[in-house]
């Protein structure tokens, strides 16, 4: 559920018609809902009830500094997989003790700023990282606190670029191999191994791959106590999915989800960390945008609208599914015709929906495009130098543009000309 609704025939942010933002902030731009977003967080919250838990928001999948507030307010920790992350986190007030630092591929820079700054934990992808954590935290007189990140060779059954989980994929260290390095970590003086980590992947639509996965680190945990290791913290990592249309399949919900966590690991008495991203924020945010141009080609026509994949890459990227929907809503009478919506950039892998049935549209008119508060802003780039969108907070009637289009000067004099041109 969502707070984007048709009230009189005009789509809304909760109580704010979206032509009004439209005509504030010009299109195309990005809307959350704040009661979403906090409804969405609350669900993971109330899943995990009555266990030691703390619902750590991953940063990535919308990362504006209001988004970030709102959810912290409400509780929420926060998942980071840079600096950059990181900084924002603790920009919007986030202590250091709820940012819990993931990623592949963290540098020696990174990681002794977060030692220095504060962070909960730090989720180890590698022997070789390890070190570097240990070398650093030693040199800072600290001793991190550390998950290592397992790799289940589990299959997500999701999109082959977001499937983590598989022994194949970069991510994390073999399952296999999780003794040996909990017991190095056991040796080295600047780490303390309290937990482990585990993520399969995003966009899941079934319960049963997180199933296989926890047991498995359910079995781990008990073998590293054998061992001698104090496990006390298991982090779950984020990936459960949303729908994307309203005609599909719904996936299993966070209570669903929570329940599964508490038969399957319920018993080992560790505090739980969830890293939700998409389901926060996905159905918590819509990109707007205005038709610009109807094309009659041979033998198809194109809606040509002012966005493009530089600013939604979801589509071109995972052949992603969005909803797109006329803001204002057409006579439920109205025959729809197929179209091929398309953006400006120069490129036929800009096209965000093919042959798709939409009611009758005319050149100026405002297009929603549903689900896109995740994955959405963060992955947009200035491709054919086009400026990055703003984008809007909603809160019941007021709306505050929390991250504003930049100017054309702005984007282009970063550039700099050597002396020598
Ligand atoms: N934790 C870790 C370690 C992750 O790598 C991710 C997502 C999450 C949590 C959050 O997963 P979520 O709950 O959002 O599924 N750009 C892609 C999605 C990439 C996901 C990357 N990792 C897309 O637009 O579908």
């Amino acid at each position: 559920m969502d707070h984007f609704l048709y009230k009189d025939g005009v789509l809304h942010a909760e109580d704010v018609p979206l032509p009004e933002i439209a005509a504030a902030v010009g299109t195309p731009f990005y809307v959350y809902s704040t009661a979403t977003l906090l409804r969405h967080f609350r669900l993971f919250d109330d899943a995990l009830e009555g266990m030691d838990h703390l619902v750590c928001y991953a940063v990535k999948a919308a990362s504006n500094q209001a988004i970030l507030r709102t959810l912290a307010a409400a509780g929420a920790g926060m998942d980071v997989v840079s600096e950059g992350e990181y900084r924002r986190a603790r920009a919007a007030g986030v202590p250091g003790d709820k940012i819990v630092f993931s990623g592949v591929g963290k540098t020696a820079d990174e990681i002794r700023y977060v030692l220095s700054d504060g962070v909960r934990q730090l989720n180890v992808e590698s022997e070789p990282e390890l070190e570097v954590i240990s070398a650093v935290a030693v040199e800072l007189g600290v001793v991190a606190p550390i998950t290592l990140r397992v790799n289940p060779d589990v299959d997500a059954k999701t999109h082959a670029k977001i499937a983590t989980g598989k022994s194949e994929n970069k991510f994390g260290i073999p399952i296999a191999q999780a003794r040996a390095v909990y017991a190095r970590a056991a040796e080295l003086p600047g780490v303390e191994a309290i937990g482990i980590d585990v993520h399969i992947g995003s966009q899941l639509t079934q319960l049963e791959p997180f199933e296989l996965a926890y047991r498995k680190v359910a079995e781990l945990t008990e073998v590293l106590r054998a061992d001698g290791h104090d496990i006390r913290r298991l982090d779950l990592g984020g990936g459960l999915g949303i729908p994307y249309t309203r005609s599909n399949e719904a996936p299993p919900l966070p209570s669903d989800y929570g329940a599964l966590i508490r038969r399957t690991l319920g018993h080992l008495g560790c505090e739980i960390e969830i890293e939700p991203g998409r389901l926060i924020a996905g159905n918590a945010g819509l990109m707007v945008s205005r038709l610009v141009y109807v094309k009659h080609g041979e033998g198809r026509d194109f809606l040509i609208l002012d966005a493009a994949m530089n600013d939604l890459v979801r589509p071109a990227m995972y052949d992603a599914h969005h909803d797109i929907v006329p803001v204002v809503e057409a006579a439920a009478a109205a025959e729809s015709t197929p179209y091929d919506i398309v953006g400006p950039v120069c490129e036929t892998g800009d096209t965000f929906a093919r042959q798709r049935a939409m009611p009758p549209v005319a050149p100026g008119d405002l297009i929603a495009f549903r689900s896109a508060g995740a994955y959405g802003a963060v992955m947009s780039s200035e491709y054919n130098s086009r400026p990055l969108i703003p984008e809007v907070l909603v809160k019941g009637d007021q709306f505050a543009v929390i991250r504003r289009r930049p100017t054309f000067d702005e984007m282009i004099n970063r550039d700099t000309i050597p002396e020598w041109l």
